[in-house]
């Protein structure tokens, strides 16, 4: 047979439910308490439910928005038309919110489409392409498939993962990437880079495109704003709607950049790529920024709470500016099996290279007491094993 896939592709690991796993496990979905995927814990804003279930309904229907799918009279063209293929309403309200013009902006079926997209618009084959490691898995992969050569920076535990950014300004000087992955704050230590540093690296790299990822900026502490920078024309900046309104099954994400870069990315963007209910719902989230205050207050507290909490029990969390954050327990992949037993998931750091630390993303209090309680059991479990 002499019809092969390309080779070197490998698809990367993720936190989230494994659905598959869970059936072997005879435990529903639905039971699971998520601690492995770094989103809004608190749910989309309400309002975005009511606003999608009036969006299915015909407006004479008597439901207002708390929708009942036997009674309500539904619209079908709610989805059997295609959305509008340049999410013109919802860009030009991120427009509004960002203060940048909407030629500036790009929508992705999540970020991880416009990883994909930065790579295959910019780099081909022979390309060097820089990634401070460890991070999010798709930079790589989104490298591999466009066939560029990935250069790294490797961090330690030692340093607690902190960036060093001079190391990184003699690699690009060493390697003229093409292109260079910034995590910020970095996935899945959680460490965040100040402006001047990373103004510092921008300076040192006008020759690549510069992708910064601001996923997990909305919890981040002490954030400051990148948006002044797109006017520089070798950055572009990627955030998650996913992640800021726990949207994981609707997925939504937006880059922003100068227009040439943008232009770069929609020429080779799949039509249609934001469905419409993610289009409608990302519109409406962005009228509640109340709800994301307060979910980004409650967030705090409970990461507070965790740390806290997990110090006393003898472990000791890495510092991190997001709201997750790393924690050494020896064998990382038999702990989060042991939690998963219990019902309740976190992210074994095993594909990043680090396999005895997990990452936690902190949950409603009551639920991160279960958490805390849980791994107490774990600590005594495996203190009477060894005694
Ligand atoms: C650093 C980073 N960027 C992007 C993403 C993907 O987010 P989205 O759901 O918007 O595709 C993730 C998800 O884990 C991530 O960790």
């Amino acid at each position: 047979m002499s019809l092969l896939p390309r080779k070197h592709v490998m698809p990367s690991y993720h936190g989230g439910i494994d659905y598959a796993e869970l059936e072997r496990l005879d435990i529903s979905p639905e039971e699971v308490l998520d601690f492995s995927a770094n989103l809004n814990p608190f749910g989309p804003p309400p309002k975005v439910i009511e606003a999608l279930c009036q969006y299915l309904c015909e407006p004479h229907c008597h439901c207002k928005g708390h929708i009942h799918f036997v009674q309500c009279k539904l619209r079908p063209e709610a989805i059997s038309h295609y959305p509008d293929s340049q999410a013109r309403q919802l860009r030009q309200r991120l427009s509004e919110k960002l203060g940048v013009k909407e030629e500036n902006i790009v929508v992705g079926n999540g970020s991880t489409e416009l990883i994909r997209l930065a790579t295959l618009a910019y780099f081909g084959r022979g390309d060097r392409v820089l990634i401070i490691e460890p991070t999010f898995g798709e930079y790589k992969v989104a490298c591999q498939i466009a066939g560029a050569s990935v250069k790294k920076q490797q961090l330690s535990a030692e340093n607690a993962f902190q960036l060093n950014i001079d190391e990184t300004i003699n690699l690009i000087r060493r390697h003229r990437p093409k292109g260079i992955f910034i995590a910020n704050p970095n996935n899945p230590t959680g460490r965040y880079l100040f402006q001047a540093e990373f103004e510092k690296l921008l300076n040192a790299s006008q020759d690549s495109l510069v992708v910064l990822d601001e996923a997990y900026i909305s919890f981040a502490e002490n954030s400051w704003s990148s948006l002044d920078m797109v006017k520089a024309s070798n950055l572009l900046i990627l955030r998650s709607m996913t992640k800021d309104y726990a949207l994981a099954g609707l997925r939504l994400g937006y880059g922003v950049a100068n227009e040439e870069i943008i232009a770069a990315l929609r020429r080779i963007c799949p039509p249609w790529n934001v469905n419409a209910l993610a289009q409608k719902a990302g519109i409406v989230a962005l009228e509640n920024e109340e709800y994301l205050r307060h979910c980004q207050a409650k967030i705090k507290e409970a990461k507070q709470y965790l740390v806290t909490e997990l110090s006393c029990l003898g472990l000791t969390p890495l510092p991190s500016e997001a709201s997750f954050f790393l924690v050494k327990v020896g064998d990382a992949k038999a702990f989060r099996f042991e939690l998963l037993k219990r019902k309740m998931l976190v992210r074994d750091c095993t594909s990043f290279g680090l396999p005895e630390y997990v990452r936690i993303a902190p949950r409603t209090p009551p639920e991160c007491q279960k958490l805390v309680a849980a791994i107490k059991e774990i600590i005594k479990d495996r203190r009477r094993i060894n005694s």
